[in-house]
């Protein structure tokens, strides 16, 4: 479904990736992992479109979109939900959610899909017309969910969902990474929490000072030295 080939990024004259290449199947977990400053919301931003690659290529369903501009990027069927959320603190939850249905292929669709997304998270219904700055951090992310899948997307980016969430409600937001996979929905997943995300995702990079060092299914890597002395602890 996304190809990525030898990707490289620049902030100036500051290389933050080098050279990266992976690709992720339809309907799978891709998870991205790294310590701070490994490259990962770069890389991210790299695919919606954010930022430019200096070199390298992104191929989404078999069409390039390196050089596209985010809008075009989410019509073709890919959401960012990005770090910290990113909200409109000011306007209400379902000002919020109407927001993220903007895209043409979702617009005629979009109070189908606002049912949907408050099947999924009844709380966002129930405080619809709440501000966004007044919910709660983990309300806060499940909005940014939410906004996200507003534009029915077929491929779902989420940088770090469980940053600064209590651990029941991590469990709960992996929980519903996996109900919107088993919907169809691709998923390249950022997280820090690498033990959940390796146990949740069918596959994982793991990017270590911009490069990828290693790529693999969650059950091979959890399994290297490398991977438990590093990021697991043990
Ligand atoms: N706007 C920017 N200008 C210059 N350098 C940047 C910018 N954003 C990120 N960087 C640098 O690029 C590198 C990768 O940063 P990035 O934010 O992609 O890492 P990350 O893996 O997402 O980290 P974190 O886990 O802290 O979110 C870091 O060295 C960072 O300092
Ligand atoms: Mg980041």
């Amino acid at each position: 479904m996304l190809e990525v080939k030898n990707l490289s990024t620049f902030y100036g004259k500051i290389q933050a990736l080098w050279d990266v290449s992976f690709s992720i199947k339809e309907s799978e977990i891709m998870a991205l992992v790294g310590a701070n400053g490994a490259g990962k919301t770069t890389l991210l931003n790299t695919i919606s479109g954010l930022l430019r690659p200096t070199s390298g290529s992104i191929s989404f369903l078999g069409k390039r979109i390196d050089g596209l501009s985010p809008h075009t990027i989410v019509e073709m069927g890919v959401s960012h939900i990005p770090e910290g959320r990113k909200l409109f603190a000011d306007m209400s939850v379902r000002e919020n959610l109407e927001m993220g249905a903007y895209a043409n292929r979702a617009w005629k669709n979009k109070g189908e899909t606002l049912e949907q997304v408050y099947r999924l998270f009844p709380a966002l219904k129930e405080r619809e017309s709440q501000l966004a700055r007044t919910l709660s951090g983990g309300e806060q992310q499940m909005l940014a969910m939410g906004r996200g899948l507003m534009s029915r997307p077929k491929l779902c980016i989420i940088d770090e969902p469980s940053n600064g969430l209590a651990p029941k409600l991590v469990l709960e937001v992996f929980q519903i990474i996996k109900s919107l996979r088993d919907q169809g929905i691709t998923i390249l997943l950022v997280e820090q929490n690498v033990r959940h995300t390796l146990e949740t995702a069918d596959c994982a990079c793991i990017l270590e000072n911009g490069r990828l060092a290693l790529e693999g299914t969650c059950s091979a890597l959890l399994e290297m030295e490398h991977v438990k002395k590093a990021y697991l602890g043990l």
